[in-house]
């Protein structure tokens, strides 16, 4: 056996783990097929829950969050030419935490280095065997030369594309799965924040979202079509399109130095385990990015997983493992529900009818207008409590 725990992808879920392991002595070897460098700069989505902060504050994962993370007391909704604001402090007290997943990531990296963990950057998995026994994991080193790694146990946080879903779930596309018309056309722009708060703008023209990253840097998003080639807008096009979404507010303009199409998918892997193989975040689940979920269920998985591997190195035997699956999965589908809600409430879909249209706008006025609507918006997205 070469280590206690293989770990594959060095993403939030599986830094986290690896963290949260040695922290109870338990040995565990992070594979991760890009460099470290890609890892820290791939842009991602922001918000943190405030529970998701709670976990890496306490577990002293980061410190940083606290200082150069945003706290954000509501967020704005916009519809049918009005602004309203959700108050999530005085509607359920809690707040969410604007700090990119890439920040996260370099304090877990940093974290890990610090404590002298094994993180492998540049080793690629090719394939995950013998799950039911000792699970083996094949693929090549940094150098390209082969490698051969058995463990205890081996845990896929190895996103959307995962290799390790395969051993787990029989094949890569076992799951509950869902496609949605249109994508998000993100930006980030060198410009001061137009706003305090997140916008999120139903609009005839289609949805928008004006997010933040810092004084200078801002990250916006408009809904487009899947096919959208990234390069083909100007400048001045991509402004005209989000200045019209955002209704009775003038965005603050400034040079576009990144460009991407997010592709809109939900997800639920048909299992996530499969005897000592368990898979975590993106690799098991994936969720449309307009309730700012992704990042927190991941933690939430790793959150369930620690307590079930600590226990069976505790010697309690494997109750909590059997017991991961249905454990994560509440919080899954509850936030599945509350990304497609979020999503089909804010968007327009090509062939929407006069009738849906109106339908949708009635839909927010109803979420507005009742404390109790925007009280279940407000819990959601700021985080439900954890079992
Ligand atoms: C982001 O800032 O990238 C962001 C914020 C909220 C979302 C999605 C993305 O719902």
């Amino acid at each position: 056996m070469d280590t206690a725990v293989v770990i594959v992808g060095a993403g939030p879920a599986g830094l986290l783990l690896s963290h949260l392991l040695h922290r109870d002595g338990i040995p565990s070897i992070v594979l991760e097929s890009r460099t470290r460098e890609e890892v820290e700069s791939t842009i991602r989505a922001g918000i943190l829950e405030q529970g998701t902060v709670d976990l890496l504050v306490e577990t002293g994962a980061s410190e940083r969050v606290l200082v150069d993370g945003q706290r954000h007391d509501g967020i704005e909704l916009q519809f049918a030419g009005g602004s309203h604001r959700i108050d999530f402090a005085r509607l359920v007290g809690r707040a969410v935490y604007l700090y990119p997943q890439h920040e996260v990531l370099k304090d877990l990296v940093e974290r890990r280095l610090a404590d002298s963990g094994d993180v492998r950057f540049g080793w690629a998995v090719e394939s995950v065997t013998d799950v039911e026994t000792s699970p083996r994991v094949v693929g090549t080193d940094t150098n390209g030369r082969p490698f051969e790694l058995t463990a205890d146990f081996v845990i896929g946080g190895d996103g959307s594309r995962s290799v390790t879903r395969a051993a787990v779930v029989g094949s890569m596309t076992g799951g509950y799965f869902r496609e949605y018309p249109f994508a998000w056309f993100g930006i980030l722009c060198e410009a001061p924040p137009s706003s305090d708060e997140l916008i999120y703008a139903n609009s005839p023209e289609g949805f928008a979202l004006i997010s933040q990253r810092s004084a200078t840097v801002q990250r916006m998003y408009l809904q487009c079509d899947p096919e959208q080639d990234p390069a083909a807008w100007s400048d001045a096009q991509i402004w005209d399109m989000l200045q019209a979404r955002v209704e009775g507010r003038t965005l603050v303009e400034g040079p576009i130095f990144q460009r991407d199409v997010l592709r809109f998918r939900s997800f639920v892997a048909h299992a996530m385990r499969k005897g000592r193989a368990l898979l975590v975040g993106d690799a098991a689940h994936t969720v449309p990015p307009t309730g700012a979920k992704g990042m927190n269920l991941a933690i939430n998985d790793v959150r369930i997983l620690h307590e079930s591997l600590a226990a069976f190195y505790r010697g309690a035997g494997e109750e909590l493992l059997d017991r991961y699956e249905e454990r994560a999965l509440r919080r899954i589908w509850r936030a599945q529900h509350f990304s497609w809600w979020m999503t089909s409430m804010l968007h327009s879909t090509p062939d929407a009818s006069d009738f849906d249209r109106r339908r949708q706008l009635g839909e927010l006025e109803g979420v507005v207008a009742s404390k109790v609507g925007s009280s279940y918006l407000a819990e959601a997205y700021t985080g439900w409590p954890h079992d």
